[in-house]
């Protein structure tokens, strides 16, 4: 009684102009595998779940992205959303759905644009943290031991039970530098990864005590109409009137009954040009190389371009190349807030 719920409706700023409103991270195929992160996603939970029971949640302007991407799943295994509301509003709609579907239904909700190595170890947590979720009002986590002071998670802070499924003290969604780095020394916190599990009921109960507001309007509005041909139309008025916030401020943060699962595989997020050079085959000068290129005295970069065009570099350290369509960035590659300004820049060009 499996349901695996990815969001897809993020937009990937930090990865402009490779990723764009138009293609955010999720639908791109970052680490050359050959599938996009959103494949990989999905058939990541195909041992475990059957096709016809994962959601795709994401902005109506991808549904057809996700279709083309996922040919094998039916049109109401998208839901599309008419706006963006955060994760919260994204895992209402999901787990009102499912709900109606199976109310004992334990649902495994996952961002669609992570790293997952050693998948059978994370599917191992998977199924033993939904065999737990089975029937108990528990909201479970999953726990990655942190490696630095990095202020854009969720840190977890846990009783250090002998049990697999921990009961978590605190969780603290993005904190201050000075926080995250007494966090880190501390050696009591996990990040977390994002993905979580728990029951349909659990979760709904969990809307219901900390975004009573959100919960009303869905039950008012969306309940009714599920699976008949006013559904968007209700869903349209139902974001409208849900305010916009991420599913970690607006119930983990707050809930009593949040546990953490640890377990041994490799995860990130992907989230900076730095982790995916982290991740990602190099050569001897410590440079990854996506593009047709020529490369003297260069290190520690990422050279990244389309095959049709030479790319020559010289003299560089730590520096991102790329072509993208009809930009050309070149710039240093952990300069990761510089990212936001650049589109904001480009947006306001005369
Ligand atoms: N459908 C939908 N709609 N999906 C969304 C929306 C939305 O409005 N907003 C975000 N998402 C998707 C993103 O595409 C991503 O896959 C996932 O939800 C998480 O959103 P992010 O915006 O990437 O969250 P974050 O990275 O700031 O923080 C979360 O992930 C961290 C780990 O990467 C939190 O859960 C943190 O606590 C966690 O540490
Ligand atoms: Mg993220």
């Amino acid at each position: 009684n499996l349901y695996v719920v990815l969001m897809a409706g993020g937009v990937g700023v930090r990865f402009w102009p490779y990723s764009r409103n138009s293609k955010p991270k999720q639908f791109l195929d970052v680490l050359g595998t050959g599938k996009t992160l959103l494949q990989s996603t999905f058939e990541r939970f195909l041992p475990i779940c059957p096709a016809e029971n994962i959601y795709i949640v994401t902005h109506e302007e991808h549904a057809e992205l996700v279709k083309q991407q996922l040919p094998e799943i039916k049109d109401e295994q998208i839901l599309t959303e008419p706006m963006r509301k955060n994760t919260a509003c994204c895992i209402a709609y999901a787990s009102y759905k499912i709900a109606q579907r199976s109310t004992d239904a334990i649902i495994v909700v996952t961002p669609s644009d992570h790293l997952i190595l050693r998948e059978q170890e994370f599917l191992d947590v998977i199924k033993k943290a939904a065999d737990q979720a089975k029937g108990q009002d528990k909201l479970m986590t999953l726990g990655i031991t942190p490696t630095r002071p990095e202020t854009g998670y969720g840190y977890i802070q846990y009783h250090t039970d002998k049990t697999f499924a921990k009961k978590v003290k605190t969780f603290t969604e993005k904190p201050e530098l000075s926080l995250a780095k007494k966090f880190l020394e501390s050696g009591d916190f996990v990040w977390n990864s994002g993905v979580f599990i728990w029951g349909a009921k659990a979760i709904l109960d969990a809307f219901h005590q900390h975004l009573p507001e959100t919960a009303e309007v869905f039950d008012e509005i969306v309940k009714p109409k599920l699976g008949t041909p006013e559904e968007k139309e209700a869903i349209l008025s139902a974001y409208s009137q849900s305010k916009s916030i991420s599913i970690d401020y607006g119930i983990m943060e707050k809930a009593s009954n949040v546990y953490v699962c640890l377990g041994n595989f490799t995860w990130s997020d992907l989230g900076s040009w730095g982790s995916i050079h982290e991740i990602s085959e190099k050569d001897d000068n410590n440079n990854v190389l996506a593009a047709n290129a020529l490369m003297y005295e260069t290190r520690n970069s990422i050279i990244k371009g389309s095959p049709d065009k030479l790319i020559v570099v010289q003299g560089l350290n730590g520096y991102l190349v790329g072509e993208f369509g009809n930009v050309i960035i070149v710039c240093e590659k952990d300069k990761e807030e510089q990212f936001r300004k650049f589109v904001n820049d480009v947006k306001t060009r005369p």
